[in-house]
């Protein structure tokens, strides 16, 4: 296992958990999933692994990240790409009217070729679907025909949520886009089955919106975080992998100052351990490495977490998410929640208390969702003592 901090892993740089990987397996048996975890938790790694057991038992497989689709008409025209790299294609007369209309957008009418007839005017003929989706739709027919199973693992789902949402009538466009998902999941279900994943909160997203019925029937499946046993394994591996052994002690070390063992922050650790340069490894350095990753030039490795607040939340919750970061930040052991609203009302002149209250409570809850917050007796606190000590020279007072 080689020491990467940050992109995808795969192989013999995957750390394998074989009884969490079997259990998505046996869920994606007989439902879809979706799989909502913190950034950095390593969600796309193991999708990839469980993808490719998946494979192995015979699957075909679909995985995409879906971030930078601009709108449902490109994620269609992507996702009908994706499917014909895997074998299911448009008959060639349909694809003969989807080059020239990609090339010809205003042509209409019918084509004579020997032996067919093409209408070139397909979206007059069906005034329900798009193109896309009416082409989508006869390649999900292809694959509920098929012998093998298929997955369509969709990463950043949510993302394209809000990308669909910030566009014009963006509400209703979300909203009929999930009534469409909604639609071919029960349709064409068993040989079809959809896993979508990501970071930014989608059951938030669509309590939000009001959309929490159009989503229930992807169930939701936690990967957990790593057990102590799990940890002490990641690490041994590491250091054995890379000729830096680290003894029981410093793993202990590790654990106890990193507060949460996120395998990224893991090997996060690890690869400021090895750039002491020193050997062998003793307790002690291990402050010296974390205190170099709390250096301002290892800012960058943590401001995902800032960014995705600011695209997940908008307006007042946005303002009101920051601040109880900020507040939290300044007190490893947590405040209670009285105690932050009493803050968070000191710094609103005039505000409704019971109003910022109730948004107070369900911002909190999300934060404890999505992983910056842990929640233990009404106290709250960062998960991450990593996190904290970023957020608190970035961001704090
Ligand atoms: N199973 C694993 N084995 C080894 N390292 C891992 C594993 N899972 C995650 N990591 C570490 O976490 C980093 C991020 O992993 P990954 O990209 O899979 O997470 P993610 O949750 O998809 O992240 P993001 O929220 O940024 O999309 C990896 O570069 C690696 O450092
Ligand atoms: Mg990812």
């Amino acid at each position: 296992m080689r020491n990467i901090t940050g992109s995808i892993v795969a192989g013999d740089d995957y750390f394998s958990r074989p009884a969490v990987e079997r259990r998505l397996k046996e869920h994606l048996a007989y439902d879809h999933c979706r799989i909502m975890a913190p950034r950095r938790f390593g969600k796309s790694s193991f999708v990839g692994e469980v993808a490719r057991q998946l494979r192995a038992d015979g699957w075909l497989t679909v995985e995409f990240n879906v971030e930078g689709q601009v709108d449902e008409q490109a994620f269609w025209k992507e996702l009908i790409s994706r499917l014909g790299l895997i074998g299911f294609n448009l008959p060639l007369t349909q694809r003969i009217v989807e080059t020239l209309k990609s090339s010809f957008p205003t042509m209409s009418g019918k084509l004579n070729l020997p032996g067919a007839e093409l209408e070139l005017n397909t979206a007059a003929t069906d005034p329900v679907h798009t193109r896309e989706q009416s082409n989508l739709n006869r390649l999900f027919h292809q694959v509920k025909q098929a012998p093998n199973p298929v997955l369509i693992a969709l990463d950043e789902f949510p993302s394209l949520l809000l990308r669909l949402e910030q566009l014009g009538h963006g509400k209703q466009r979300v909203k009929d886009f999930l009534h469409w998902f909604r639609v071919v999941q029960q349709e064409f279900q068993p040989r079809l089955r959809w896993l979508v994943y990501g970071s930014v909160g989608l059951d938030s997203f669509a309590e939000r919106n009001g959309l929490s019925a159009q989503i229930n029937q992807l169930a939701p499946f936690s990967l957990g975080s790593f057990s102590p046993a799990e940890a002490h394994e990641f690490l041994i591996r590491l250091g054995i992998d890379n000729n830096l052994p680290v003894d029981e002690a410093v793993r202990q070390e590790i654990l106890d100052r990193v507060g949460w063992p996120l395998p990224y922050f893991l090997q996060l650790v690890f690869h400021a351990l090895k750039s002491l340069d020193l050997h062998p490894i003793g307790v002690s350095h291990v402050r010296q490495a974390i205190e170099k990753l709390c250096h301002p030039n290892s800012n960058s490795l943590f401001s995902t977490w800032h960014e995705r607040l600011q695209d997940q939340f908008v307006d007042e919750d946005r303002t009101l998410v920051l601040d109880i970061l900020k507040q939290l930040c300044e007190v490893p052991r947590g405040l209670r929640r009285q105690e932050i609203h009493k803050r968070l009302m000191a710094r609103r002149a005039g505000a409704d208390p019971d109003k910022l209250d109730e948004n107070a409570r369900r911002l909190l809850d999300v934060l404890v969702r999505d992983g910056y917050l842990s929640e233990s007796d009404g106290q709250y606190a960062f998960l991450s003592f990593l996190l904290r000590s970023y957020w608190q020279r970035r961001h704090g007072e």
